[in-house]
């Protein structure tokens, strides 16, 4: 739980109503630690929402269902969807689920579908819900649209990541710019969902596909991913000139997933005429980002994207069964594993930039993490330097 931005996160007892009509009680079995929690965390985003239990990136197991739901029962293994769609919307009727405006007005105050919390302190002050899903804790009440049904074949410490990194880095691929085989692509930012940028990037036959970080560790793994070249924006002056040369002059897409102006800015300085750069990393409220508008006449767009900007419910079972056919390698990007309680030593990673993604193994056993059922895991089995 999150009591202040800038305060430690805690781990406590409190109170968790049962789901109601239409909402569903998981058993929560992992969790992934996303650079959004960090901008709450820091209180870069979401002025106001406090006390909040955060995590938004996890998978678990049904445990119980309100009436009224039907798509799954007790005992279904089920990744998160942070933005259950209402399906009843101008938004969702046009195709745009990401965009639901019920979620948007009650989801963005930290509560739930009908505008409520079912999470309380155990002095009885509410508690928010950390985008709709809250499952940085043992147990998590959701909208019925915010538990998604996968294939069984898949662990659940891996299957937590598809449903925010997953769907949000493979969906820039696929659905904002709809990238095609033997396109060129560069990928800012390699962390947790810059990773995945890269993999729906391999996926869809760019190449070249270069990686760029300032952190020299995240450009082995995005290799891993399907990286043809990587940049150490860390050790290269004019890094848009290094990718411009590695291109033939330029990038047909471009994708920022840090959420700086300098690395946006970046994104447009390396697309060529005709490219576009898609805007993922998510920019603290109040920052601007100013781009040489002249180039616009060159064919250059600029566009953002919001969770993948597709349907992630309906996503989320088809990458979970591309996970299971080894189409994504979803273990390496886990580069540290740990408790619940360490959920402030992850935020602190984030902030170092060191690893890609912590996942936090609430029940390691339900997980199906290697080594748990032998005892408890050991985090430095997946440690990285
Ligand atoms: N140039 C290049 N890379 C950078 C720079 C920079 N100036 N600054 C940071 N990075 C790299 C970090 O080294 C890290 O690898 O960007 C990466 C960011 O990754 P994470 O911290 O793991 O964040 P992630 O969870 O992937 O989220 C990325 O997407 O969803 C949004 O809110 C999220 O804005 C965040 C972004
Ligand atoms: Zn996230």
């Amino acid at each position: 739980m999150l009591r202040h931005p800038g305060q430690a996160m805690t781990v406590e007892d409190v109170e968790l109503d049962p789901p109601m009509r239409g909402e569903v009680l998981v058993r929560v079995a992992a969790a992934g630690v996303c650079h959004s929690d960090l901008r709450y965390a820091n209180g870069e985003l979401g002025q106001g929402y406090w006390p909040i239990v955060l995590g938004h990136e996890g998978a678990g197991i049904v445990e119980a269902v309100g009436a009224d739901v039907a798509h799954v029962a007790p005992g279904d293994r089920v990744v998160f969807c942070f933005v259950p769609a209402c399906r009843a919307c101008r938004y969702c009727v046009a195709g745009k689920p990401n965009l639901c405006e019920v979620v948007a007005e009650h989801g963005a105050q930290g509560m739930l579908m009908d505008g409520t919390s079912r999470l309380r302190l155990l002095d009885g002050t509410t508690l928010k819900h950390g985008l709709r899903t809250a499952c940085f804790a043992e147990r998590a009440v959701v909208a019925a649209g915010g538990a998604v049904p996968i294939p069984p074949e898949l662990p659940l410490w891996q299957a937590a990541l598809l449903g925010c990194s997953v769907v949000t880095g493979i969906g820039a691929v696929r659905n904002v710019a709809q990238v095609r085989r033997g396109q060129s692509v560069a990928v800012i930012g390699c962390g947790g969902v810059g990773l995945q940028v890269v993999a729906g990037a391999r996926l869809a036959g760019a190449d070249p596909i270069v990686a760029v970080d300032r952190v020299p560790g995240k450009l082995g793994l995005a290799r891993a991913q399907g990286a043809t070249h990587v940049v150490d924006a860390a050790a290269e002056p004019d890094l848009a000139g290094v990718v411009r040369r590695l291109t033939d002059g330029g990038v047909d897409h471009a994708f920022e997933v840090v959420g700086r102006p300098e690395t946006i800015e970046l994104a447009w300085d390396v697309l060529r005429p005709g490219g576009s750069a898609v805007v993922v990393g998510l920019v603290p409220e109040g920052v601007k980002a100013t781009l040489p508008a002249i180039e616009l006449l060159s064919d250059k767009s600029l566009r953002g994207t919001y969770y993948g900007s597709g349907d992630p419910a309906a996503e989320i079972p088809e990458l979970a069964a591309l996970a299971v056919t080894g189409g994504l390698d979803l273990a390496t990007v886990v580069t540290h594993v740990d408790g619940l309680e360490g959920v402030e030593e992850a935020l602190d990673r984030l902030r170092r930039g060191e690893g890609a993604r912590t996942v936090l193994l609430v029940d390691a056993d339900l997980a199906g993490y290697p080594g748990a059922g032998t005892g408890v895991a050991d985090p430095s089995a997946r440690s990285f330097p």
